[in-house]
């Protein structure tokens, strides 16, 4: 599987075999690191990482996954450069791609992503945009796949804020690689139809299902319940709001039972707001699984910048 060069924009992008590639090239890596062994796929490499949002995970996962493979991080932050600002998207991603063998972005407009990506000339990986969040997704499917063995055929309900970055790349990543995936939130709040429309077509191929729900009961047989914030950033004068319309969408004991299986794991991509989208107790509950989540940011971003960059 040769992905050098590519861009890794939203998983719309890629196939099944090369999300499957990327899965397998993660695991490799975390295996190799939990043996002491690193590569060095990024000598000589230097990497921008652009955050006009803050980030944990993402951040993290970037700069030690970069150093592991031997290239060098650059933390670009939303004060540090003049991007969209005093200075275009197009000015400042050929300023980078001449300097820069990998950009990462997080941003708010997706479209800044694609830009960076049309104009710089080097991959562009996308760490969060208000539309999607595929890196995130990578991280998800690993530590599924650690668990259950497999992707093919699970039932991943994901509760709460259906039309959000998580949602929208839960939804592709889902109807890629065969997931039957339930979106179980209040309409107002469904994906658009026409990303709903693509997945459908996706699901045709993989022999997955989507299905969209308001209905509580849409979670019996889950194997894995996601959840995220009930307000993403840049909505935070939303919050009263979505707290009455997300409430009865809350994974709690209740929503747990109504599963009726006894294997159901739950995942949150993080931060969480306890007592809102998750109670505390079922974070606890499931908090090896939800940092192993965390911990796989690092090993699938190292997976993509290996496979689009690397020399292996
Ligand atoms: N899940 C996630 O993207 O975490 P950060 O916002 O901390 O990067």
């Amino acid at each position: 599987m040769n992905l050098k060069g590519r861009s890794f924009l939203t998983l719309k992008d890629y196939s099944k075999e090369e999300i499957e590639y990327l899965l397998n090239l993660a695991a490799k890596l975390k295996k190799n690191k939990k043996n002491g062994i690193l590569g060095r796929s990024l000598k000589g490499k230097n990497i921008a990482l652009i955050f006009e949002k803050p980030s944990t995970r993402t951040r993290s996962a970037f700069t030690i996954g970069c150093i592991d493979e031997g290239g060098h991080p650059e933390y670009l932050g939303k004060d540090d450069i003049q991007l969209g600002d005093k200075e275009s998207i197009e000015d400042t991603a050929r300023v980078l791609g001449r300097m820069f063998d990998g950009i990462e972005f997080r941003g708010f407009v997706h479209e800044s992503a694609e830009k960076l990506a049309e104009y710089s000339g080097v991959p562009v990986w996308n760490g969060l945009t208000d539309n999607y969040h595929p890196t995130q997704i990578l991280a998800d499917f690993l530590t599924i796949k650690e668990h259950f063995g497999k992707l093919e055929g699970l039932k991943l309900v994901y509760a709460g804020d259906g039309r959000n970055n998580m949602a929208n790349s839960l939804l592709i990543g889902s109807a890629k690689m065969g997931i039957n995936i339930t979106i179980l939130s209040p309409k107002t709040l469904w994906p658009d139809q026409e990303l709903i429309t693509l997945c459908n077509e996706y699901a045709d191929v993989s022999g997955g299902q989507i299905k969209l729900t308001d209905n509580i009961n849409g979670v019996a047989g889950a194997d894995v319940i996601y959840t995220d914030v009930w307000c993403s950033m840049g909505e935070e004068d939303l919050v009263a709001e979505r707290i009455k319309m997300l409430a009865p969408y809350q994974v709690n004991d209740d929503m747990l039972a109504m599963t009726g299986k006894a294997h159901t794991i739950v995942l949150h991509c993080l931060p969480a707001v306890k007592g809102n989208e998750i109670t505390y107790d079922v974070f606890e509950k499931f908090a090896e699984p939800i940092f192993d989540q965390a911990e796989n940011r690092m090993h699938t971003i190292k997976a993509i910048m290996v496979a689009t960059l690397g020399d292996e």
